[in-house]
């Protein structure tokens, strides 16, 4: 079975109180749901903002909940200001990076070379990549999709073997669905995360590409999770707004 996968993006919101507080509530909404959640191979990460990994890690010790960062830089240390590495992450105990959020493309204007960096460098820290890809409204109208996604699949993964790819979690993420409240429909999302899949097989060999957890990202709620998590090749979900209140990310996890 493959992994199901529930991410919460917490994005740079919450104060440290807060992010305590929310890790806290998950991880028992986690004990509660223990045998459900190993029965159906559903695992939770929480990604709160740098600042309050440790304080998160803190609070999740001990129970099945992981912790990731939301960005990382691709060089191990130096003289990079206001940088954190994927070794300081992983130094703190954290299992996960999410990378090449379509916010860190398109606000910081990351690109496909420099998330292919970031995507080694993670994996060479020994973490797991939740590699964001996603079109825009307009790439979508203009029936670009699928090109756009597997140009962002390519590039981001040139050069990684099967070995570092099998560390990798896709996301995808359609940049119109995010923070919009405009879900992509269980259809939609099907077909990326299909063709993602065939890619895979294609690009890699048939093993990762039956293995591989792929995620939907985008207006992800407790009222839309379980039927695009239905879908065959949706493993999970990585959830903004929603992930920000303790009962309604349990209720997405418990859909899955
Ligand atoms: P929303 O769930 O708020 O749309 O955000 C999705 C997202 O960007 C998760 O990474």
């Amino acid at each position: 079975m493959r992994q199901k996968i529930i991410a919460g993006n917490w994005k740079m919101n919450l104060n440290r109180q807060q992010a305590v507080d929310l890790a806290s509530q998950v991880v028992h909404g986690a004990v509660a749901h223990a045998d459900t959640f190993a029965r159906r191979s559903i695992s939770l990460v929480l990604c709160p903002p740098a600042l309050y990994l440790e304080a998160v890690l803190n609070q999740t010790k001990g129970s099945d909940v992981a912790v990731g960062a939301q960005n990382a830089y691709f060089q191990p240390a130096g003289a990079f200001t206001g940088e954190i590495s994927s070794e300081m992450i992983a130094d703190l105990g954290c299992t996960y990076v999410i990378i090449g959020h379509s916010e860190r493309r398109q606000v910081f204007g990351e690109s496909d070379q420099m998330i292919n960096q970031k995507l080694a460098a993670v994996i060479a820290a020994g973490l797991q990549p939740i590699f964001c890809v996603g079109e825009t409204l307009a790439e979508r109208e203009a029936g670009e999709t699928a090109q756009v996604i597997e140009h962002q699949f390519r590039e981001g993964t040139k050069a990684l073997n099967a070995e570092d790819f099998s560390k990798i979690v896709i996301a995808y993420e359609p940049v119109w669905a995010i923070g919009t409240g405009k879900v992509a429909t269980p259809n939609q999302a099907e077909t990326v995360h299909s063709d993602l899949r065939k890619l895979i097989g294609s690009c890699y060999n048939s093993s990762l590409e039956n293995s591989v957890s792929i995620l939907y990202g985008g207006s992800v709620n407790s009222a839309n999770a379980a039927e695009l998590l239905a879908q065959p090749n949706i493993d999970g979900a990585l959830v903004g707004g929603a992930s920000l209140k303790a009962d309604s990310f349990m209720a997405i996890a418990a859909s899955a």
